[in-house]
C-alpha cells in the first residue's frame, strides 16, 4: 500500500531584500555566499519643487513584493527553503503611515531631500548643534530623518494630534517593510541611528531630543538589534519565514563586506557614496566632518560603531547625465565616452545637488561646473562627472585619516558603479593607495543576508562569513603624486563655487 511520505526539505538559502533610492531588489544566496537569484525593479523619483524628494510608500511595497516573488520563481524556490530573510534600505527616508489602514499619510521624504532648513534652524534653537552632535554623532542636517519627521508634523493637517495619539506611525524604510511583512512595528539600530533621535550611548530614543524636537515618543519604532528574530513573516511568497535581519544599507556593505575588525573600512558606490570605517564598540566622535554611527550589533553583542563619509552624489550625477542632459543612453557608457578624452579639459562638475554632504555640510551649497571653454566636449563633461566620484571620495579619506590618526591602507570597494574601472584607476591615483573589489559585487544584499543567516545558526559565526570574501581584482596607484595634488587644488577651488549659493 501507500506509506506517508515525510518530506523534508532543507533550508539551503537566505534572502536579502534591499530597498533603495533607486530600485528595490531580492537577492538569493546559498552557503557559500554565492547569488542564487536576483531580481530588480525601479520606483518613481518624485520631485514636486527644486531640492524636493520624495518616494511612494505603496508602490515601493508593491515593487519589493514583486522582486520577491520573482526572484524565487526564477529558480523555483520555495519559502520552505529559506533559513531566513534580511532587510537592507535607503537609510533616512521618512514616512509616516497609519496604524488602523496602513496607509501612508503623506510620500516618503527622500533623504536627498533638503526642504526642512525651518525645521533645523528650530531644532537649533531648542538645543545646540553641539549637544545633538555629542548626543547622535550627527550635525543638524537635512539629510537625517529628525527636521524630515517635524515638516510632516507641522505640514499635514491634523498630524501632529494623532501623533500624540498614537494613531500613526513613523518608520525609515525598514520599518515599512518589517511592518508589512510581519505586523510589527520595530527599528534597527544602524537605521535608528540615522533619526537623529536616537542616543549613540543608550542605543534608544533620546527622552531629551524629543523634548526639543517636538517629537511624540508614541509614535516611535520599537529599536532592535541588526542581528535577531523580528518575527515569522506572516503571508505571501515568503510566508512563514523568520525575518531575521535589519540594516542600512551602507552599514549591511560593511558587513558583507567582512569588515568586523576594527581599522577596517569599505565605500559603497551607488546613488551616492558612503565610506564606513569600523571604530570597534566605542563610538568615535569626528572633529573633521564625518558622522558617527552605529555599524552593526549581532544580538545581544555590543554594538559596532563606525566613522561614515557620506557623500550625496556619485551613481545619481551619471544617471542625471542620462536623464536630464540625454548625454549617454545608458548609465555604463559614460565609461566609453570618458575614454574618447585624455583627461577632463580643464573642467570640473562638483554635484552639489542636495547641497554637500561630508565633509562639509554645507544643505545651501549647489552644484558647479567651472572650467568651461570652447575645447571642452562631451568627453571632458564625462570625465569630469566620473572624476567627481574620485575627489569627493579623495575628501572623505583625508578626513579619515584625520580623524584616526592612521592613513587608510587599502579601501575595498563595491556598488554598482565599481565595474567603471576608469573610476576604479582614477579612485587608486588620487588615494595613493590600492583599490580592492570583491568577487561579489552585491555586498549590500549580501551583507543583510549575513546577518540573517547569523540570527537563525545557519552560518555559525562571522569568521566563517570572512572566509568567504574574495578578491575579484585591484588597482594601485599610477599617477604621479605632485601633479595629483595639483589637480586636487583645482578641485578645492571648484568646491568652493558651490558655497553660499542660496
Ligand atoms: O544614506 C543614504 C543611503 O543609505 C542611500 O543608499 O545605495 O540607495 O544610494 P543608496
Amino acid at each position: 500500500g501507500l506509506s506517508p511520505t515525510v518530506l523534508r526539505v532543507s533550508k539551503e538559502y537566505v534572502a536579502a531584500i534591499d530597498q533603495g533610492t533607486t530600485s528595490s531588489r531580492c537577492i538569493v544566496f546559498d552557503a557559500d555566499g554565492t547569488v542564487v537569484s536576483v531580481a530588480q525593479r525601479e520606483h518613481r523619483q518624485i520631485f514636486p519643487r527644486p531640492g524636493w524628494v520624495e518616494h511612494d510608500a505603496d508602490e515601493i511595497w508593491e515593487r519589493v513584493d514583486y522582486v520577491v516573488r520573482e526572484a524565487l520563481a526564477v529558480e523555483s524556490i520555495t519559502a520552505d527553503q529559506l533559513a531566513a530573510v534580511g532587510i537592507t534600505n535607503q537609510r533616512e527616508t521618512t514616512l509616516v503611515w497609519d496604524r488602523d489602514t496602513g496607509k501612508p499619510v503623506h510620500n516618503a521624504i527622500v533623504w536627498q531631500d533638503t526642504r526642512t532648513d525651518e525645521q533645523l534652524r528650530r531644532f537649533a534653537a531648542a538645543m545646540s548643534e553641539d549637544e545633538f552632535r555629542r548626543r547622535t554623532g550627527l550635525p543638524l542636517a537635512p539629510y537625517f530623518s529628525g527636521s524630515k519627521l517635524a515638516w510632516l508634523l507641522e505640514n499635514v493637517p491634523g498630524l501632529r494630534e494623532r501623533a500624540e495619539a498614537g494613531e500613526v506611525l513613523f518608520g525609515t524604510m525598514d520599518s515599512w517593510l518589517i511592518w508589512k511583512l510581519t505586523g510589527r512595528h520595530l527599528t534597527d539600530v544602524t537605521n535608528a541611528s540615522r533619526t537623529l533621535l536616537m542616543s549613540l550611548e543608550t542605543l534608544d530614543w533620546d527622552p531629551r531630543i524629543l523634548a526639543a524636537t517636538g517629537i511624540p515618543a508614541a509614535m516611535l519604532p520599537e529599536i532592535r538589534s541588526s542581528s535577531e528574530v523580528y518575527g515569522e513573516i506572516t503571508e505571501g511568497p515568503l510566508a512563514g519565514v523568520p525575518l531575521a535581519a535589519a540594516l542600512g544599507d551602507q552599514q549591511a556593505a560593511l558587513f558583507g563586506q567582512t569588515c568586523f575588525a576594527p581599522g577596517e573600512a569599505k565605500c559603497t558606490y551607488g546613488t551616492g557614496s558612503f565610506l564606513l570605517l569600523n571604530t570597534g564598540t566605542r563610538p568615535v566622535t569626528s572633529a573633521h566632518g564625518l558622522l558617527t554611527t552605529v555599524g552593526y550589533r549581532i544580538g545581544d553583542q555590543p554594538a559596532v560603531y563606525a566613522l561614515e563619509g557620506a557623500i550625496a552624489v556619485t551613481g545619481s550625477l551619471i544617471q542625471w547625465l542620462r536623464d536630464n542632459l540625454g548625454l549617454i543612453r545608458t548609465a555604463p557608457e559614460v565609461e566609453e565616452l570618458a575614454k574618447t578624452v585624455p583627461d577632463n579639459g580643464g573642467c570640473y562638475l562638483v554635484p552639489a545637488f542636495s547641497g554637500l554632504f561630508a565633509p562639509h555640510w554645507r544643505a545651501d551649497a549647489r552644484g558647479v561646473l567651472v572650467g568651461l571653454t570652447g575645447f571642452v566636449n562631451r568627453g571632458h563633461l564625462a570625465r569630469a562627472a566620473l572624476e567627481a566620484s574620485g575627489w569627493q571620495t579623495r575628501e572623505v579619506v583625508d578626513a579619515m585619516n584625520a580623524d584616526s590618526g592612521t592613513a587608510l591602507t587599502t579601501l575595498k570597494v563595491d556598488g554598482g558603479m565599481t565595474g567603471n574601472e576608469l573610476l576604479l584607476q582614477f579612485l587608486a591615483d588620487v588615494l595613493g593607495v590600492p583599490v580592492v573589489r570583491p568577487v561579489v559585487a552585491e555586498t549590500t544584499c549580501l551583507g543583510a543576508a549575513y546577518a540573517a543567516g547569523l540570527a537563525v545558526g545557519f552560518w555559525p559565526d562571522t569568521d566563517t562569513l570572512r572566509a568567504n570574501w574574495q578578491r575579484a581584482g585591484d588597482w594601485r596607484p599610477e599617477r604621479d603624486r605632485a601633479e595629483v595634488e595639483r589637480d586636487f587644488a583645482q578641485w578645492r577651488k571648484a568646491v568652493d563655487r558651490t558655497l553660499n549659493w542660496m
